[in-house]
């Protein structure tokens, strides 16, 4: 038996006792530490990830400004007010491998000028309808902010310092001129500057001391305000480092002492694929999978943790004062593309599987709340674990998304920390606890509560002591469905949503919650 713990100023936030599998007992007692307030849980965990590949951006962001589909200057309105209603904070872009062959000047001026590029990572043409002007428009539509990643491989640092005063600059230069002749007098909101993708792979596979030496290179010339000699800059974005893959320390400890103190944040990319393997992506399914899939796919994402606290061992002695930022820039689950798609474009379906991946996820962010300040789902719209998956003038939601709607209230929320004890469940390639729960106190002032019980056969009764914290009134939501694979088609009519729950009880600083096998409850405590 060992513990795992996360200490935070002396502070023990989450503790999960790993004993040997057991069956899941009927009623399992725990408590909210109301009294222990941990850090803030950043609104931007919540982040989105749009990357020019298959239908990401063309048809699920952009239909033109002609395309019968209801539009506004080209960006779908159905995509847009569905990102608005689960607040979506953030959202990357243009890549993803793709930043890396991007040349923003083919994404800016009339439209119908703008050359055509093969995009040799994805496959097809890039018709570059889709750039800089419209990515700010989308971000401004969905009320979101802005994460842009440039082009480190094949551009230098003179193109990026170009793009970054083309977006930002409030001056009379020839670059804010030029913005303002393609229709934007004031300089674009630029919230964080990825420097760098996948530098160990697809950016260039670059050793982690070629890259840190790189990325100071071009650090140098970010010219942050307010960084040496850039005090007076009109570029105030953050500048995020391309970190490690999964739990490759040895990158992020070579970058971190190499480069750490000219970052703001350095990224982290782990996907949950059959194995932990992604030469073997393509072996498990979205859709139609046996029964003994569902624990291995739910194991991968929980290793998550492991991941986190491991980049996070490192970081705390490099940077104790935690001042940089992990941001695990791209995750999700990566499933074998739906058949008849076109593999290059990573279209999945998404299932209620992917709803618990989720907000297994986002509760093992909460736990890391202290480091991790960012995370963009890989992706937003029709590729890989994504939101909305769209055919034609039609839009469906999927159970990921409801799971992001169910989060809402966590955004900027402060973290409680609640010790409880799951039983274990086993997959091919370790064990995992059956259900993971978070709590928070939000910006409204309620305390919420949020369990993920990834058990597809059993569930569970837990008894929660809220200290010296009490309540009168209980609400909340349930995302389940009978099929392990349900899930919601454009144009059909919805298999799986949020439904509310009537499985709790709060006597004073006593709750009980009845959650069932397989399913996402989020509650919501009233009252004193
Ligand atoms: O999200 C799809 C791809 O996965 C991204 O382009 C890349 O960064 C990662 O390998």
């Amino acid at each position: 038996m060992r513990k795992i713990g996360h200490m935070l100023g002396g502070a023990l936030l989450l503790t999960v006792t790993l004993a040997a599998p057991v069956r899941a007992q009927n009623v399992i007692a725990g408590t909210i530490a109301t009294d222990q307030p941990g850090p803030t849980i950043s609104r931007n965990i919540q982040g989105q990830f749009s990357e020019h590949l298959g239908r990401g951006i063309y048809d699920g962001i952009w239909v033109g400004p002609d395309s019968p589909i209801p539009n506004t200057r080209g960006i779908r309105n159905d995509v847009v007010a569905a990102l608005k209603a689960i607040k979506m904070p953030v959202v990357r872009w243009p890549g993803g491998c793709f930043a890396d062959i991007y040349n923003w000047r083919d994404g800016i001026g009339p439209r119908d000028k703008r050359p055509v590029r093969k995009n040799d990572w994805w496959g097809g043409m890039e018709p570059n309808q889709f750039g800089t002007h419209e990515f700010f428009d989308f971000a401004e539509q969905s009320g979101s902010d802005t994460y842009v990643a440039i082009n480190m491989a094949t551009a230098t640092p003179g193109v990026m310092r170009e793009w970054m005063d083309y977006i930002t600059s409030r001056g009379d230069d020839t670059l804010a001129q030029e913005r303002r002749a393609n229709g934007h007098a004031e300089p674009f909101k630029l919230g964080y500057v990825g420097i760098g993708n996948e530098a160990w792979g697809c950016g260039g596979a670059q050793s982690p001391e070629y890259f840190a030496n790189e990325y100071r290179k071009f650090a140098t010339f970010f010219h942050k305000n307010g960084s040496t000699f850039h005090m007076h800059n009109d570029n105030t974005a953050l500048r995020v480092a391309s970190g490690p893959n999964n739990d490759d320390t040895h990158w992020m400890e070579v970058v971190l002492k190499n480069a750490g103190p000219m970052m703001d944040a350095i990224s982290l990319h782990y996907y949950t694929v059959w194995h932990g393997d992604w030469t073997q992506r393509n072996t498990a399914t979205a859709l139609n999978f046996p029964p003994a899939q569902w624990n291995e796919i739910l194991f991968q994402a929980w290793r998550m943790d492991d991941v986190l606290r491991a980049h996070e061992a490192v970081m705390d002695q490099i940077d104790p004062s935690k001042r940089i930022g992990l941001f695990v820039d791209e995750w999700g689950t990566w499933y074998a593309p739906e058949p008849g798609t076109e593999p290059g474009h990573l279209y999945q379906q998404n299932t209620l599987r992917d709803a618990l991946v989720a907000a297994e996820t986002l509760n093992i962010f909460h736990a890391h709340a202290a480091r991790v300040r960012m995370a963009n789902i890989a992706q937003a719209v029709n590729v890989l674990q994504a939101m909305l998956l769209t055919n034609g003038a039609k839009m469906a939601k999927t159970p990921t998304y409801y799971a992001f709607a169910m989060y809402m209230p966590f955004q900027d929320a402060t973290f409680l920390p609640v010790h409880v004890t799951p039983p274990m469940l086993t997959a091919d390639s370790g064990h995992f606890p059956a259900f993971t729960v978070s709590a928070a106190k939000a910006l409204d002032g309620h305390i919420y509560i949020a369990v993920a019980n990834a058990d597809k056969d059993r569930g569970v009764r837990l008894a929660l002591d809220l200290g010296r914290e009490k309540a009168t009134g209980i609400s909340g939501q349930v995302l389940t469905a009978s099929k392990l694979d349900a899930h919601n088609t454009p144009g059909e009519k919805e298999e799986i949503s949020p439904q509310p729950f009537m499985g709790g009880t709060i006597g004073g600083s006593k709750l009980m919650l009845d959650i069932p096998a397989k399913s996402l409850v989020v509650v919501r405590l009233d009252g004193k």
